[in-house]
């Protein structure tokens, strides 16, 4: 049988080209090059997809369904936006919907959900999330559903399986997990979390914000109700989207202006929404792509129906490159005296996590370790980074939280190196 292509021998990462496509990483600091480790919180941004925004707004700015040129234009970027996520995830254009930010989708989404529950019907949610996977949820406490929150084992902080199986009762409805943990980066078994769920008659809900830049998605062979992801976390401009099963999409009643399309997915897409940031998702998943075609070259060219198999063979080989600078962070980091490591750090369990680690050092506190690399050039962050149930139960949270450090596929050895150098000097002063 014939291998497919992306079975065939393939290169590894070019990290020099996907360097030359971000004009943001040429800033420096006090004469440091500056290190972008900060992608947990948004990744920077290829030229394309500035390209593309400034595209949009030059040649095609209007309102949605007008008559004219630049509305037609419009109403065809918007599909073409709407297919390039459907690529990205896996499923139908008619699935997926955009909106401002996780956040402000989930809140609204979770309204809708809370039409079809009842008082004391159950929610669970975990200790390992992002709040805006969590404050949605218990948002609805309001009209009387209950929200249950599963725990984690914090020696190395994963999700207590058996917990999250206890929380699960007769009345449990939805089930909202995260993907993988932006504060430490474990990686959860989403697949069993949405089998749980279905076998007790509910839904489920993945964030999925934190797991996209770092892994491929499919809503299908996943088998989720719903995900969630924030494009600006992976490579794209400030936007969100949300996916969710069609069948649920019709069924469920979004908060809507009367006038506004009931078809999908307009009904979900609420008021105006920032045309040329939906121009600059579809680059940025083609900027993905372009990664698997250039890793790949037997690949379909582009634009053509090969585009979700070179964002799959791009995953492949970001995983790849991402797991060695994880590998030697890691391995630098446990060297580093008084250094607490928070997360999974066992080389042999490295694919239940994504390159983003929480440390504390005894000798200096969070903030003041992210200024003291921040004035060398290295970008992290300090604090809880919203995953605020995590920090609590951590113990951490009245003292300063965690340092994060988050890699994607755009570092380098090299900023890992003077991230260790400059951890060391700090922790050995
Ligand atoms: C795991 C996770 N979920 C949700 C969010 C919220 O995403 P947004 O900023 O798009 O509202 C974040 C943002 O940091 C996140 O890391």
């Amino acid at each position: 049988m014939a291998a497919s292509s992306t079975e065939r021998t393939h290169s590894a990462l070019d990290v020099g080209w996907v360097r030359a496509q971000f004009p943001s990483l040429r800033l420096t600091i006090n004469g440091h090059p500056a290190a972008f480790l900060d992608a947990p919180a948004g990744t920077q941004v290829p030229r394309q997809v500035m390209d593309a925004i400034q595209d949009y707004l030059m040649n095609s700015n209007a309102n949605t369904a007008g008559a004219f040129l630049t509305s037609r234009r419009t109403d065809e970027m918007l599909a073409a936006a709407h297919q390039a996520m459907a690529d990205f995830l896996g499923c139908e254009r008619d699935e997926v919907f955009f909106g401002q930010n996780m956040t402000t989708l989930t809140f609204a989404f979770a309204r809708a959900i809370g039409r079809e529950l009842k008082a004391r019907d159950e929610i669970v949610t975990t200790a390992l999330d992002h709040d805006a996977n969590v404050a949605p949820w218990r948002a609805l406490e309001e009209q009387g559903i209950v929200v249950r929150q599963a725990d984690i084992r914090v020696e190395d902080c994963t999700l207590d399986m058996e917990d999250l199986r206890r929380k699960i009762t007769g009345r449990t409805k939805l089930l909202a997990v995260g993907y993988a943990a932006n504060a430490v980066g474990t990686i959860n078994n989403v697949a069993e979390v949405v089998r749980l769920a279905r076998e007790a008659g509910a839904h489920s809900f993945i964030d999925a914000v934190h797991y996209a830049p770092h892994g491929p998605i499919d809503v299908r062979a996943l088998g989720c109700d719903f995900l969630a992801c924030s494009p600006y976390k992976f490579f794209g401009p400030h936007q969100g989207v949300i996916y969710g099963k069609r069948e649920h999409l019709q069924r469920l009643r979004a908060y809507k202006v009367r006038p506004a399309p009931d078809y999908l997915p307009d009904r979900w897409e609420t008021g105006t929404l920032s045309h040329e940031g939906i121009a600059g998702v579809a680059a940025a998943v083609d900027y993905i792509a372009s990664i698997g075609r250039r890793a790949f070259p037997n690949l379909p060219e582009a634009p053509g129906p090969g585009r979700r198999e070179a964002i799959l063979a791009a995953y492949r080989v970001i995983h790849e490159y991402e797991g060695g600078l994880a590998r030697k962070m890691i391995a630098g980091l446990l060297e580093i005296p008084g250094l607490t490591f928070y997360g999974i750090s066992d080389p042999a369990r490295f694919d239940w996590r994504v390159p983003t680690v929480g440390i504390r050092l005894a000798r200096a506190k969070p903030a003041k370790i992210a200024s003291y690399l921040g004035d060398r050039g290295i970008f992290t962050w300090d604090g809880n980074y919203y995953a605020v149930n995590l920090t609590e139960r951590l113990g951490v949270e009245h003292d300063g939280g965690l340092l994060r450090i988050g890699l994607v596929h755009y570092n380098t050895e090299q900023e890992v190196d003077r991230l260790l150098t400059a951890l060391h000097e700090l922790a050995t002063r």
